[in-house]
């Protein structure tokens, strides 16, 4: 575990050494951003660091309600409920959506609070090939259950794939069944103003639920739920791990709230981000290194052998640059991202010392 000594955007210190981070899930580098901060500093002065109790106890504060209204708002939803995080909102909504007669279909790639909120409610699930509809199709065509449940994240984590949502659509149609989107990582980063998948799609309201986190692109803590009037009817249960959890400090709540309102008013943030993330891509795909799909704001980058992208990995932090090396799917290699606040010099200086990194490494044949 690598230990964080300070951090502000995308400059970070480590053992006293000061990096440049291209590994943050701080998308849009808002976690940093003045209005974000001050906004955060106010908050804990009106209502302290903590809110001392759970949401239907004394935990609600007027900036719980206000942020649930935004988010709402951008999900184009008219429901929203605000979690501790992330991971807590989806073992809710897959924990409340489970039962009797129900079924879960989950694509193979999703996150693990998915699966852990599908296992908590006892409820049998179909695990589909990444991506693979056709594979979905058969298994719901094949199931008996009269409740059926589709999972599936709108971007995956660790690869950056995109859920095809027109394919997506066109199964729900003929098949009926609920659709959950896990939009961690869609949120502030994907659609023309950073709205998620079905903006991307042009596909308003075609899932019944959206979860996200307030953690990546809007740079604080927490996770929502939002959902319309309709579907309100199928959360039948109630959430647990919002209820009987101390609801999330304000301090993070106005955070999120001013981040989410510096999204609204100037989504070329989006844009940016993505410009960035271009140029890495754009960079190494010329110089012939071996990438994940084009067209997502995640790059991997791939190596042969885990030392060879360990040393990767040290090369670039003996030269001022911070990545995290993964290991998905029986290939190693660096899962990098950008933010919007890195200069364009970061960005060619980054470029330039992983391609350096690549000949002294492959020259020394030390891997
Ligand atoms: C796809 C996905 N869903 C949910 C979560 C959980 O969000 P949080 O970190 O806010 O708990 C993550 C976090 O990494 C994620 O990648």
């Amino acid at each position: 575990m690598q230990v964080i000594e300070s951090r502000k955007a995308q400059f970070i210190k480590i053992a006293g050494k000061d990096l440049i981070i291209f590994s943050s899930n701080d998308y849009l580098g808002l976690s940093h951003h003045p209005e974000v901060l001050k906004a955060a500093t106010e908050a804990a002065e009106a209502f302290g660091c903590g809110t001392g109790g759970a949401p239907n106890t004394s935990g609600t504060t007027s900036l719980h309600i206000k942020l649930a209204g935004e988010i709402a708002e951008f999900k184009h939803r008219q429901k929203a409920v605000i979690f501790p995080s992330g991971y807590a909102a989806n073992v809710a909504l897959h924990h409340c959506l489970g039962g009797p007669n129900t079924v879960f279909f989950s694509d193979e790639k999703n996150h693990p609070s998915a699966v852990d909120g599908i296992k908590i409610s006892g409820t049998p699930v179909k695990t589909f090939v990444h991506l693979d509809f056709n594979h979905l199709e058969k298994l719901i065509k094949d199931d008996k259950h009269s409740k059926k449940i589709v999972t599936i994240c709108s971007v995956f984590t660790l690869d950056g794939d995109i859920c095809p949502l027109d394919e997506l659509t066109r199964l729900k149609e003929k098949y009926n069944f609920i659709l959950i989107l896990d939009e961690a990582h869609a949120t502030g980063c994907i659609g023309d103003t950073g709205r998620g998948l079905e903006q991307m799609f042009s596909l308003e309201g075609v899932a019944d639920f959206i979860m996200g986190t307030f953690s990546k692109a809007l740079g604080s803590q927490g996770g929502f739920l939002t959902y319309s009037n309709e579907v309100e009817k199928i959360v039948s249960e109630p959430l647990r791990p919002y209820l009987y959890s101390t609801s999330i400090s304000p301090m993070a709540v106005a955070a999120s709230l001013k981040a989410l309102l510096i999204l609204k008013e100037k989504p070329e943030l989006v844009e940016q981000m993505r410009t960035n993330i271009k140029k890495i891509y754009d960079y190494l795909d010329e110089k012939g290194f071996t990438l994940n799909n084009r067209g997502t704001h995640i790059v991997n980058v791939y190596f042969d052998s885990q030392k060879m992208t360990l040393q990767v990995v040290d090369y670039l932090r003996q030269n001022g640059f911070f990545v995290i090396p993964i290991s998905i799917y029986n290939r190693w290699g660096l899962r990098l991202t950008t933010m919007a606040v890195h200069t364009e010099k970061q960005i060619n200086d980054f470029c330039e010392c992983l391609m350096e990194a690549r000949k002294v490494l492959t020259t020394n044949r030390s891997f």
